[in-house]
Formats: C-alpha cells, sequence, structure tokens
C-alpha cells in the first residue's frame, strides 16, 4: 500500500485518532505532539536517504505508520495488570490489532508492529545484534529510519525539554526518598542522550544528532558554570 493512495490516507488518519485518544493524556515527553515530530522527522529522513540510496527499497507507508504508533505499549504508560491473551492491550500486539481493526492488510500490520516492538533504546541495549539483523539482513530498514527519528526528538533542545518534562511527571517513581533532582535530568544526558549520536543508523539522522548532540554539551557546560557560580 502507497503512502499516496487514498485507502492508506483513510488508514491513516483512523491511526492518528487512536494515537491521540491512547496518548492526550500523558506528560508532554511522550504526548501527541512528541509523535507528530518524530513522524515529520521520520519522512524527512525518509527522503533524505531515498536521494542518497536510490537503490535501497523503503516503504513510506512503513515509516509513516511505524513513526505514528512507536510509542503505543510504551509499559512506562501503560497500568500495572495482566494483559496476556487480549490482543488489543498486550503491548506486544496493540499495533497490529489496532491496524487490523481499521481494515489494514495483515503482512503490513505485522511489519509495523515488528517495528514498533523494537524501537525503544532499551530494547537495542538489551541486545544490539537482534536490531542490527532485522535491519541489515531481515529487511526491516524502515526501523533504522523510525529509530533515529524517535532518538532525535530525545536531544537537542526538545530533548532537554523533554528530559525535564519527564521527571518533572514521573520523576518520584525513579528517584529515591528525597524524590527527583534536576542532577537526576544532567545525569540522563550522560546514561542516555550523549550516547544516541553514536547509535543513529542513517547518514542523515547521524548528521542531525551531531548537531542536536552539541547543543546538550553547550547547554551541560552552561548548567555547570551556574552551578558552580551558586555554590
Ligand atoms: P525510548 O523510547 O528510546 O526507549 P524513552 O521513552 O525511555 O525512550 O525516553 C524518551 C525520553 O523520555 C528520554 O529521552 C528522556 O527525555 C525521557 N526519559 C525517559 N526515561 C527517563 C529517565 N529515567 N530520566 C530522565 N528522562 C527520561
Ligand atoms: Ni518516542
Amino acid at each position: 500500500m502507497s503512502e499516496t493512495t487514498e485507502q492508506f490516507q483513510k488508514l491513516y488518519n483512523s491511526m492518528f485518532d487512536f494515537v491521540n485518544t491512547c496518548m492526550s493524556g500523558h506528560d508532554p515527553s511522550h504526548n501527541p505532539p512528541h509523535v507528530h515530530r518524530v513522524v515529520n522527522l521520520a519522512m524527512r529522513i525518509l527522503s533524505a536517504e531515498q536521494k542518497l540510496h536510490p537503490e535501497a527499497s523503503y516503504s513510506g507507508a512503513v515509516v509513516k505508520l511505524a513513526a505514528l504508533l512507536h510509542d503505543i505499549g510504551d509499559r512506562k504508560y501503560l497500568p500495572n495488570m495482566t494483559t496476556e491473551g487480549d490482543e488489543s492491550l498486550d503491548p506486544k500486539t496493540m499495533v497490529q490489532h489496532a491496524l487490523l481493526q481499521q481494515g489494514a492488510p495483515v503482512e503490513l500490520a505485522i511489519r509495523v508492529q515488528t517495528i514498533v516492538s523494537h524501537v525503544s533504546y532499551s530494547t537495542e541495549c538489551k541486545d544490539p545484534a537482534v536490531i542490527r539483523r532485522l535491519i541489515d539482513e531481515e529487511g526491516f530498514a524502515e526501523l533504522a529510519i523510525v529509530q533515529d527519528a524517535d532518538r532525535l526528538d530525545a536531544i537537542g533542545a526538545i530533548g532537554i525539554g523533554r528530559c525535564f518534562t519527564f521527571l518533572g511527571a514521573q520523576g518520584k517513581k525513579f528517584a529515591g526518598e528525597s524524590g527527583w533532582l534536576m542532577d537526576n535530568a544532567i545525569e540522563h544526558f550522560g546514561d542516555k542522550l550523549e550516547k544516541l549520536e553514536g547509535m543513529m543508523k542513517t547518514e542523515t539522522g547521524r548528521k542531525m544528532a551531531r548537531a542536536r548532540t552539541e547543543r546538550l554539551n553547550v547547554f551541560k557546560g552552561w548548567w555547570e558554570e551556574e552551578m558552580v557560580e551558586s555554590t
């Protein structure tokens, strides 16, 4: 199914509504505007990569849907309950179920689910070889694009905003007795955000990540300077 057809547009619009329903109550680090930025970044990377590598084959429909649905099933935002056996609630099948409900072809629904299930940073850290195999050997080139787009939104000025927002909303769960500290956000730069540039999979994503990582470094430098001034 090509992303330029009316049939695709109809499917995309209904999944857009589904994403808004599922995510509009989330804090602004993972709400619909995050998803819409990731869709736009993914389509920008796709178009640049198609120019750089005209021989490569990407499905625009898969990129666009996987970017739109990439945070559906994120366990951080799901209620703690048993969902085994219910495809519409199980994080491993939610996306595919929603797509099939809206009449998506089975193969498209399965491809998008596979990508969504492998986008996250923590999944990659657990087993980077699985991700490499999917992209390089099993024909999921679109995973590289959606991952890069999601990671670009975690760095640069917007990434800084999301990091503080996430901790402001969810920090109690992650910090100890003393509650969350703004220093936890700066720690997260080193724990994860500064590593993302080196994990970019596309040439376009890597180039954009360089500029955004530099912004993180500048911000961190200002932070340290001001902390010294106020000690
Ligand atoms: P991914 O989807 O790549 O696994 P996450 O959804 O875990 O990424 O995180 C997305 C963004 O949310 C992070 O880049 C960060 O801004 C914020 N975030 C998530 N977990 C933490 C954390 N433990 N501390 C600070 N920020 C966090
Ligand atoms: Ni995301």
